[in-house]
């Protein structure tokens, strides 16, 4: 806890009233509705960020401030409706100034403020790197203008290479859009994340944002048809997926397709049940990691 929030606490505990530093971080309780059963994923811990723009609540992240970057965000799935927009590049003020608002803003022209230089990633950081701006949460998965807006916050962005982005991971965001439009009749809940490199931690040129050394996606859907096609009886209620960021990782998580296009080559994503992943979640983190309430099994 830094020094002037651990004061704001104890103004706060005098005053008879606790209240998390800051606004929409540091609790998600404001924010639950964007997680199956209102049940945060257990077992990593960071920064929670309740995602506001424009006064509402869009989604929910999980921010590390160490690596400037999200472990992973949640988000309810909604059929897209348009292109791609151009948005501008926000950040969250509340993360500098304990005091701020909780709404995410979009950096403004000019110098830069150097307490929003310390807290977070800002466009700089990935200007000029070999890396894009990859969201955990989509704007493809989201319908409003205003939710897909929200989307471009650097705290729901890790560092993504080309390959990946544009390639295979984007492949994946597309296959869930159509089959969860196709078949899911309830809610969707996505969670999005990140598995950082085992022993040293990588970062982009500044030394400032971490690396992610894969990306991994599970969704739970909460009621599904249940004709489905014999290709997808095995995604539903739930499902996921890894995704290399990485050409030169090892192949034990995701194997390469040697005969992927050569731009794509080394960015396998592989589709995998909610269980695997979360072995490999555990056997990274060194924890137990649950995406999901009760694996998602309260479904149907
Ligand atoms: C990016 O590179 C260009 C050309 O070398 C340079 O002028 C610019 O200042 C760099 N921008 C950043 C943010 O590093
Ligand atoms: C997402 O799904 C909708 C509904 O099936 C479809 O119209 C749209 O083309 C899909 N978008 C992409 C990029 O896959
Ligand atoms: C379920 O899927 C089948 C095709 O697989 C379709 O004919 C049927 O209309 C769907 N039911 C609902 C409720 O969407
Ligand atoms: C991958 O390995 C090659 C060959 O060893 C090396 O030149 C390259 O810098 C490595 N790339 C990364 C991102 O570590």
């Amino acid at each position: 806890m830094s020094r002037c929030c651990a004061v704001a606490v104890l103004v706060l505990v005098l005053a008879g009233g606790w209240r998390p530093c800051g606004a929409d971080v540091g609790d998600f309780a404001p924010c639950l509705q964007f997680f199956y059963k209102s049940w945060p994923p257990k077992g990593l811990s960071g920064t929670p960020i309740c995602q506001r723009y424009e006064n509402q609540y869009r989604y929910a992240t999980l921010y590390s401030r160490p690596r400037r970057s999200p472990w992973f965000s949640g988000y309810l799935y909604a059929v897209p409706a348009g292109k791609r927009p151009t948005a501008s590049w926000k950040f969250e003020p509340q993360l500098a100034y304990p005091g701020a608002d909780g709404n995410m803003i979009p950096f403004p022209p000019g110098p830069l403020d150097q307490n929003v230089v310390e807290s977070q990633a800002v466009e700089p950081d990935y200007i000029n790197s070999t890396f894009s701006r990859g969201h955990l949460n989509p704007s493809l998965h989201h319908h409003s203008r205003e939710d897909r807006y929200a989307t471009f916050t650097l705290t729901n962005v890790v560092p993504q290479k080309a390959g990946s982005n544009d390639g295979p991971w984007e492949l994946l965001e597309q296959n869930v859009n159509n089959t969860l439009e196709a078949y899911c009749l309830g809610e969707a809940y996505i969670v999005t994340g990140i598995i950082p490199y085992q022993n040293d931690d990588r970062w982009l040129k500044n030394h400032r944002v971490a690396l992610p050394e894969y990306m991994w996606s599970a969704y739970c859907c909460s009621r599904f048809n249940s004709s489905l096609p014999e290709e997808l009886k095995e995604t539903f209620p739930t499902f996921a997926a890894i995704g290399r960021n990485d050409r030169n990782s090892t192949e034990e998580i995701v194997p390469v397709d040697q005969t992927a296009k050569k731009q794509f080559r080394g960015y396998d994503v592989r589709r995998m049940p909610l269980e695997t992943l979360e072995l490999y979640l555990k056997e990274r983190f060194n924890t137990v990691v649950n995406v999901f309430y009760e694996q998602c099994s309260g479904s149907n």
